[in-house]
C-alpha cells in the first residue's frame, strides 16, 4: 500500500471491495458464504490490490432480505460465523493492510428483532414507539399511499393492537422511527461498539430514506406515462408514487452528522448509500463535510453503455467535492458486465469505465466478481430468493448479481463443498479465479495491473482532476502528471499529446504498456489507458 498522504484521509489511497458474503466463500460446506470462507481467500484481495472491504450484513436475522433485515446488531449470524471470526478477519485482514467495514442497517430492523417483539406486543409498551404505528384510515385500508420499494403498499396490518406499521422494504423489515431520540441512543451504541472492536467504519444503508416528512403525508402520484419502464431493482409500485415525503428530508443531515461524530473520534469512514442520482442533490450532503465522509455515485451502476451520459456522470465530483465512492455493480443491480452489452464487448466496456474511474477522488470500488469479468449468473425463477423476485414472479430480481463467487471449475465452484444457497449461475471455467490467475490477457490479470499502477503513481490518487477530453469519442482527464483516456466511440482517436513524450502506464489494449508515446499516437476503439508524462529525452 501506498503511503497515505498526510493531507488526505486514509480511504483515499485505497480501493474498496464489496463482499456480499453469502456468495463469497463458504468455509462449513452448508452452502452459504461464511467469514472464515472470506477470512481464507483474503490473499486473492490483497493480490488484487484491495485496501478496504465493505461487507454485507453479517448479522442474525431471519434472511428476509439476505441479512438487511437485522435481528441483533450487536452479533453474529450464525450461518455466517461468530464474534471470534469477525475478530480473526479484521486481524487477517490487517495484516494484509486492508480495513474492514461493516453494513449498518440503520433504516428497519427484522420483525424478529426484540425491539419490534415488544413494539407489536400493546400499543402502551415503551418499544412501541421505536417504529411507525398509525390507525387503518377509514375504510380499513393502509394509513396513507406509500409503497413498498419491492411491491404492495408500505404498510402491514397487525391484528394484535389493530394498527398498521411502516415498511419502506418487505413486511419483515419494519422501518424505525428517528423521531424517537432512544432509537438514536441505540443506534450511538451499536456504532461505538463494533467501532471499539476494531471495525474500520461503516457503508450506511438506505442513508437517503430514514426520516420521514412529519405526519407522514400522501405522495404524489406519477402519471402511468411518466413512469420508468426499467425499474432497475426496485417494483413497478415504488415507481408510482413521487418520493417527496420519504426521502431526501431535513435532519437527516444533521442525523448524518451525529454518526460523523462518533466515526470521527475513531479515524473511521462512513459510506453511505444515498441513492440520490443528482450529484447536486448528493453535494447537499457531502460537499461541506458536515455529514458523511463519503457516498457512493449510483450512476453507473444504473447505466447501460451510453457514452454521452457517462461523460456527464464522471464528472458528478465537480459538484460534490472529491467525495464520492465509484462503483458500478453492486449486489442490487445487474451487472455492468451484462448491461453494456455482455460477453467480451460488456467486459472490455466494464474495464474501460474501471481504468476512467480508477484515479477519480476519492474511492474505487469493485463488486465481487467485477475483477473476473462476470457478467449476470443465470438464475431459473422456481430458484430465486430475491424478495423483490418472490413479489414480482421473477420479473425483477436481484439474483442473478449475487451467485456463488467463481473459484474453480468444479461442482460448487470452489465456493462450497455443499449445495449452494443460489445456483451456480452457469459459470465457465474461463470466469473462474483459477483460470484467469494464471492466464496474462484475463480481466482479473488486468485489474491487478490497473489497481498496481493506480498505487505506484501517487499522482493518480492526489491533486486536483482536470478534465482534457469532455465528450465523447475521447474522455480524458490529468490528474498530476499522470493522464488517464478513453476511446469510447466505435472507430480509433488521436490521443491529446500536445508535443510532450507519455509512457503507457496502463492500457486495456492497443496500447503497449511501457512504450513511449511521442509525436502521435491512436487509441482504438473501446479501449482505455494511463498515461504518464515522460520527460526523458529520445536516445
Ligand atoms: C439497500 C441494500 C439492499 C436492501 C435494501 C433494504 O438498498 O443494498 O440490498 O434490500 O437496502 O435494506
Amino acid at each position: 500500500m501506498a503511503a497515505t498522504s498526510p493531507h488526505l484521509p486514509w480511504w483515499n489511497d485505497r480501493v474498496g471491495y464489496q463482499v456480499y458474503l453469502p456468495s463469497f466463500a463458504d468455509a462449513d460446506g452448508d452452502g452459504w458464504g461464511d467469514l472464515a470462507g472470506l477470512t481464507a481467500r483474503l490473499d486473492h484481495l490483497a493480490g488484487l490490490g484491495v485496501g478496504l472491504l465493505w461487507l454485507s450484513p453479517i448479522h442474525p436475522s431471519p434472511m428476509a432480505d439476505h441479512g438487511y433485515d437485522v435481528a441483533d446488531y450487536l452479533d453474529v449470524h450464525p450461518r455466517l460465523g461468530t464474534l471470534a471470526d469477525v475478530d480473526r478477519l479484521v486481524a487477517a485482514a490487517e495484516a494484509r493492510d486492508i480495513k474492514v467495514l461493516l453494513d449498518l442497517v440503520p433504516n428497519h430492523t427484522s420483525i424478529a428483532h426484540p425491539w419490534f417483539a415488544r413494539a407489536r406486543r400493546d400499543r402502551e409498551d415503551p418499544y412501541r414507539d421505536y417504529y411507525h404505528w398509525r390507525d387503518p384510515a377509514p375504510d380499513g385500508g393502509p394509513p396513507n399511499n406509500w409503497t413498498s420499494v419491492f411491491g404492495g403498499p408500505a404498510w402491514t396490518f397487525d391484528e394484535t393492537t389493530g394498527q398498521y406499521y411502516l415498511h419502506l422494504f418487505a413486511p419483515e423489515q419494519p422501518d424505525l422511527n428517528w423521531d424517537n431520540p432512544a432509537v438514536a441512543e441505540e443506534f450511538d451504541a451499536i456504532l461505538r461498539f463494533w467501532l471499539e472492536r476494531g471495525l474500520a467504519g461503516f457503508r450506511i444503508d438506505v442513508a437517503h430514506r430514514i426520516i420521514k416528512a412529519p405526519g407522514l403525508p400522501d405522495q404524489p402520484v406519477v402519471p402511468p406515462e411518466l413512469r420508468p419502464t426499467d425499474h432497475s431493482g426496485r417494483s413497478a409500485d415504488h415507481h408510482a408514487i413521487e418520493h417527496i415525503h420519504d426521502e431526501d428530508q431535513p435532519g437527516l443531515k444533521e442525523l448524518h452528522g451525529r454518526w460523523r461524530r462518533i466515526a470521527d473520534d475513531y479515524d473511521a469512514l462512513l459510506l453511505g448509500e444515498i441513492y440520490l442520482l443528482e450529484p447536486a442533490t448528493l453535494a447537499r450532503y457531502l460537499a461541506d463535510q458536515r455529514g458523511l465522509h463519503l457516498a457512493f455515485f449510483f450512476g453507473l451502476v444504473e447505466a447501460r453503455w451510453q457514452p454521452e451520459a457517462l461523460a456527464t456522470m464522471l464528472r458528478a465530483g465537480e459538484v460534490t467535492g472529491p467525495h464520492l465512492a465509484w462503483v458500478q455493480s453492486s449486489h442490487d443491480r445487474s451487472r455492468a458486465v451484462t448491461r453494456y452489452g455482455g460477453g467480451a464487448t460488456g467486459r472490455r466496456r466494464a474495464l474501460l469505465v474501471a481504468t476512467l474511474t480508477a484515479a477519480l477522488p476519492a474511492l474505487p470500488v469493485l463488486y465481487q466478481g467485477e475483477e473476473l469479468g462476470l457478467d449476470d449468473g443465470e438464475v431459473p425463477v422456481e430458484a430465486m430468493q430475491d424478495p423483490l423476485a418472490l413479489r414480482s414472479g421473477g420479473a425483477l430480481s436481484r439474483d442473478p448479481a449475487r451467485t456463488p463467487m467463481p473459484w474453480r471449475d468444479e461442482p460448487g465452484l470452489g465456493f462450497t463443498s455443499g449445495q449452494p444457497w443460489l445456483p451456480e449461475g452457469g459459470r465457465r471455467r474461463g470466469d473462474t479465479v483459477e483460470a484467469q490467475e494464471t492466464d496474462p490477457a484475463s480481466p482479473l490479470a488486468a485489474h491487478r495491473r490497473l489497481l498496481a499502477t493506480r498505487a505506484s503513481l501517487a499522482d493518480l490518487r492526489h491533486g486536483e482532476v482536470r478534465w482534457v477530453g469532455e465528450a465523447p469519442p475521447l474522455l480524458a482527464y490529468d490528474r498530476g502528471q499522470a493522464r488517464v483516456v478513453a476511446n469510447v466511440g466505435s472507430s480509433p482517436v488521436a490521443l491529446p499529446l500536445e508535443g510532450s513524450a507519455w509512457r503507457v502506464a496502463f492500457a486495456t489494449g492497443g496500447l503497449a504498456e511501457g512504450a513511449r508515446l511521442e509525436g502521435g499516437a491512436e487509441l482504438a476503439s473501446e479501449q482505455a489507458a494511463i498515461l504518464v508524462r515522460d520527460e526523458a529525452q529520445t536516445p
